[in-house]
């Protein structure tokens, strides 16, 4: 009998999960250097020394929390065989959307016993709950590491730097020593910081560079020998993948994702082989999904805005002007029931917002002899995928 699933075979994927995103790779590959200045730096555990602060830098998709967990778990198993080692505990926690309290709570839920009831989630204030991590990193006594992934995000990351470095010198903590690792897509991080914690916080700096396309092509060929079946992967996909995303920032977690949706589309299209014209394909496919969220990410007004724009653009009622762009955008935020802005000038500062993410074309005019310019605005992105979005958008919120 044939039903509907009876002629879907798996002749791409052997093991489609190391291509997900959170595969943890056994192996680190291509980042000798970083794992040796790491090394150095997180060698005082070993010595059941206090821990220096580490700080990794770089974009987005260079290894940084793949390294770190790499040598979070290669530290745990030398600490066993090391003699003059503490016990070590390692806690990781990804500060994007968490304010302080969050964090410092979270980071007390985990040391606590397992019988003892959770910190409060009210009631209670972040000294408070720097007072529970303290009596609770004391309590476990040893070496704790603390991960930060993604610390520029955290709202009040001055208060925490100042706090835990010095919670030893201090007297709040006498029984454990406390190290923490900070990881940050963002170079300037530091430059943010107070005068009084970057003058303080003792630390060493790694920063990750872009992968070029020779080292993605290692990355990707380790992989694709893990997902998939024996010669269901050209090594020329692998190179084009490799090369597409070396070009735009040599991000490895884009280089693996054009290498999964390529996949995908050979199997929908029932190729046994990925080739680089499926890679082509998922480049298409993966930039669309990236354009989605950039616009699911904007504010409810700039949305309207940008459905308007893409509303003229299909009648060909492009570039347009603040004024013209007003009047439709009244309409649509109408449409949805939302009470419009209602000055011109909000609306420029939106068009000039979206100007500067790259949404938008601006063009410069002048008013001729009366002197004088303005702008006209159009889409820098295909008007398809801004309705598409926001089709999606509103449906989903029903
Ligand atoms: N050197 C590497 N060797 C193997 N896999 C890697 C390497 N660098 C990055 N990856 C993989 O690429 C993706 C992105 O890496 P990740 O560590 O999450 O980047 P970051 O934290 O810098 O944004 C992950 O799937 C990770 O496993
Ligand atoms: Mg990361």
């Amino acid at each position: 009998m044939s039903g509907p699933f009876s002629d879907l075979t798996d002749t791409i994927f052997a093991d489609k999960s190391v291509l997900s995103e959170s595969y943890q790779p056994e192996e680190i590959l291509e980042r000798d250097e970083e794992i040796e200045a790491f090394s150095h730096a997180l060698q005082d555990v070993l010595f059941g020394r206090e821990p220096e602060n580490i700080f990794l830098y770089g974009k987005a998709g260079l290894g940084k929390t793949a390294v770190t967990k790499y040598m979070m778990e290669e530290l745990e198993s030398e600490v066993e065989v090391r003699e003059a080692a503490d016990d070590l505990h390692v806690h990781e926690i990804n500060c994007n959307g968490k304010t302080l309290f969050m964090v410092v709570r979270r980071l007390v839920n985990d040391l606590l016993s397992p019988d003892a009831s959770p910190f409060p989630k009210r009631g209670l204030g972040t000294g408070d709950a720097f007072d529970e991590l303290y009596a609770q990193l004391d309590r476990l006594g040893g070496t704790h590491l603390i991960v930060f992934d993604e610390i520029d995000h955290l709202d009040d990351v001055d208060t925490l730097l100042y706090e835990l470095p010095r919670a030893r010198s201090n007297g709040h903590i006498t029984d454990s020593l406390v190290g923490i690792i900070g990881i940050s897509n963002n170079y300037t991080f530091r430059q943010s910081l107070s005068a009084k914690v970057k003058d303080t916080l003792m630390e060493t700096e790694i920063s990750f560079s872009p992968y070029d396309a020779g080292e993605l092509r290692t990355i990707l060929r380790d992989r694709a020998d893990r997902a998939f079946v024996d010669g269901a992967c050209d090594d020329s996909a692998i190179a084009k993948a490799a090369a597409l995303s070396a070009q735009d920032m040599g991000n490895a977690r884009q280089a693996i994702d054009l290498l999964r949706v390529g996949a995908e589309v050979a199997e929908r299209e029932g190729d046994e082989v990925v080739d680089d014209a499926h890679i082509e394909d998922a480049r298409t496919l993966v930039q669309r999904g990236r354009l989605r969220n950039k616009i699911r990410d904007q504010t409810e007004h700039a949305q309207y805005i940008l459905e308007t724009i893409a509303k003229l653009e299909e009648r060909g009622d492009v570039p347009a002007r603040s004024k013209e762009i007003q009047e439709g955008y009244e309409r649509v935020a109408d449409a949805y029931g939302a009470t419009p802005l209602t000055t011109l000038k909000s609306i420029q500062d939106h068009l000039s917002d979206l100007h500067m993410l790259g949404f938008l074309v601006r063009h410069e005019r002048n008013k001729g002899l009366s002197g004088g310019q303005y702008y006209e605005y159009e889409l820098d992105l295909d008007p398809s995928i801004v309705l598409e979005t926001r089709e999606d958008i509103v449906q989903t919120a029903d």
